[in-house]
């Protein structure tokens, strides 16, 4: 069964998540097959990948309860930690990543979401960390995800009240960048990958590492990782082409690297 599917176009990539029958809840074959599909995405072609959920109503409904109930406490770890690593694996993809969030975004759902770099999400869309109304903390990094997104008050009061929010409270703490209405989200989704897809790849690929390994350290180090990836943008023939169209007053050829 393929619970993951991915196909790409004009260098956008397509994620779904495809399990409807059970509003997309990740049980431990899906993860797997999620963490599968992550290694088999050729960023050198894919420059942004769009993250969704199939059917109308959930893009993911959480981790699945059902698989969850009995573990042990060593099985619920090398859960949690099956997790983890996949979106661990999402959030340091080589290419951004966009999250179109068609409907529920509960528990791992939500945590998934945060997983990308850029949340948008319909107006049908509802967010939250359930966990702590089911006897567990939330177990794929969405304390510590939610807490740096969204700052540690506005998370605390989410998580633990296990408050669910619509799309429009999401947007306004920061949880997402944009709301559109639910027909338009994958257009508006595919607009906004296609432009990322349209820059230069090196320098976006080196924008997001940057960004994303300069908030794990201090500043001074974080400017040190910009500088590095700075210079070696300088090694691009997307560099020398864009950067001598400019000076020469023409268009300039599309972005090849
Ligand atoms: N796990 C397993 N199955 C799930 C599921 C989940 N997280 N969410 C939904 N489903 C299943 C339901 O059991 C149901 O299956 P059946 O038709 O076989 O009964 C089907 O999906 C449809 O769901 P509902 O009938 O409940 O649909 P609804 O419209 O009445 O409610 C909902 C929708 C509010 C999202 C509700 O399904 C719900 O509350 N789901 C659970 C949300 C949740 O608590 N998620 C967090 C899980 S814990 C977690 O994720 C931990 C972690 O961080 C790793």
């Amino acid at each position: 069964m393929a619970y993951v599917e991915f196909t790409a176009k004009d260098h956008v990539g397509t994620l779904t998540i495809n399990r409807p029958e059970a509003l997309n809840a990740l049980n431990d074959e899906v993860i797997r097959q999620l963490d599968a599909v992550l290694d088999s995405i050729d960023c050198a072609q894919v420059r942004c990948v769009i993250v969704t959920g199939a059917g109308q109503k959930a893009f993911v409904a959480g981790a699945d309860i059902a698989q969850m109930s009995a573990l042990s406490k060593e099985e619920a770890q090398a859960f949690g930690k099956l997790g983890n690593d996949v979106f661990r694996k999402l959030e340091t993809l080589g290419v951004p990543t966009i999250a179109a969030v068609n409907g529920f975004a509960l528990g791992g759902g939500c945590e998934l979401a945060m997983s990308c770099d850029i949340r948008l999400a319909s107006e049908a869309a509802v967010f939250g960390q359930p966990e702590v109304g089911l006897g567990i903390t939330p177990g794929f990094g969405g304390t510590q995800r939610m807490a740096r997104l969204i700052g540690p008050g506005k998370a605390k009061e989410l998580i633990y009240s296990a408050r669910n929010i619509k799309a429009p409270e999401a947007l306004a703490c920061g949880l997402v960048q944009a709301v559109y209405p639910a027909e338009e989200l994958m257009a508006q989704a595919e607009k906004l990958a296609g432009r990322i897809a349209g820059n230069a790849p090196i320098a976006v690929r080196a924008c997001k590492k940057a960004i994303n390994d300069g908030l794990q350290v201090d500043m001074d180090q974080a400017v040190e990782i910009e500088e590095q990836l700075f210079g070696s943008c300088f090694q691009s023939e997307d560099q020398k082409n864009a950067m001598a169209a400019f000076l020469e007053k023409r268009k300039h050829d599309p972005f090849i690297n």
